[in-house]
């Protein structure tokens, strides 16, 4: 099993991909390769993206490494699917998988300061060709708009204490590095709170999704890559928090509803028409969880085309 990241509800979603021999199949989130090279190994042709250079180099090497083929390795934005898609001529697909947020290796690497656990600069770009990075955020944000991104991304129900201690150190110096931010965060919150798990774990969180715009336009993004499935395809999400799972559930109801008028209006008169039906819900079993402790959290939810 690869270092760099043990890819979660591995056996669930190879079975709710039902992989062809040559057809077609979307990752839009690579990273360590592990999804991307069970898709290969059953036959499937990949078109596999990923935001983050690194991830594109580590399997590419780990393809070539196992005499693998058939596979094309792109650095996007998932949110770009669809024209990676026109760009190599290729119309619908036989299924699509996302498996959201960050890998191992980015979380494990302190330079790519993501980790409270390791000292490292502000940084948390995926795309490390994108401008703005944590310590932009965290130094250049109001008091205001630091509060209202770590309430609503990280459900940190100390968002205000945490943004206030942010903007009156910031003022002496700079907070450079992940671990000046996470000492902060445990002085400016109550001891209790630190009984209840890493106090910074939230603000990391929410951080990381601001940075990366991780929830913007993610319904779109879902809407578009379901645009491309061939009828009977597969599109399987992997999600890690509820903020993320929440959309991703939205998303598919909405693809998988009929009418979406108020239930006021007697007729119909949105002609709004279902395009896909729900497949299921899934969760790692304990097994999973206690060989790989990331995997706790995640949520697979499963479309499929009509
Ligand atoms: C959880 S990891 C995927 C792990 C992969 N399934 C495996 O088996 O190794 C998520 C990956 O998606 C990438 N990513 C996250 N959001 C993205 C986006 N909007 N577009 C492209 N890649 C993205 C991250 O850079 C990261 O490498
Ligand atoms: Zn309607």
């Amino acid at each position: 099993m690869s270092e760099y990241h043990v890819p979660v509800l591995f056996n669930e979603c190879m079975a709710a991909l039902d992989v062809k021999k040559g057809g077609v199949y979307l990752d839009g989130t690579l990273g360590g390769g592990g999804h991307s090279e069970g898709i290969l190994l059953r036959g499937g042709t990949l078109i596999a993206l990923d935001r983050d250079q690194e991830a594109i180099e580590e399997s590419e090497k780990r393809f070539r490494e196992k005499s693998l083929g058939g596979y094309t390795l792109v650095k996007s934005n998932f949110h770009d699917a669809a024209k990676v898609l026109d760009d190599l001529n290729i119309g619908c697909i036989d299924g699509a998988l996302l498996d959201l947020g960050i890998s191992s290796h980015q979380i494990d690497q302190p330079q790519r300061g993501f980790s409270y656990r390791f000292d490292g600069r502000l940084d948390m770009r995926m795309d490390r060709d994108s401008a703005k990075t944590a310590y932009d955020v965290v130094n250049g944000y109001s008091e205001e708009k630091l509060t209202e991104i770590l309430f609503k991304y990280g459900e940190e129900k100390f968002a205000k204490k945490i943004a206030a201690c942010i903007v009156r150190e910031r003022k002496v110096k700079p907070i450079s590095t992940t671990l000046e931010l996470s000492e902060l965060i445990k002085k400016s919150t109550p001891q209790f709170y630190h009984r209840q798990g890493h106090p910074a774990k939230k603000t990391f969180q929410a951080l990381r999704i601001e940075v990366n715009g991780e929830l913007e336009g993610l319904d779109k993004a879902i809407e578009d890559i379901a645009a491309r499935l061939k009828s009977k395809a597969r599109f399987a999400i992997i999600t890690f928090h509820s903020l993320e799972d929440r959309i991703v559930k939205q998303t598919f109801r909405l693809l998988c509803t009929d009418c979406i008028c108020d239930k006021s209006l007697p007729v119909c008169v949105c002609n709004h028409k279902a395009t896909a039906k729900l497949i299921g819900k899934y969760k790692p079993t304990e097994e999973e969880i206690a060989l790989n402790s990331r995997a706790a959290s995640a949520t697979l939810r499963v479309i499929e085309k009509l």
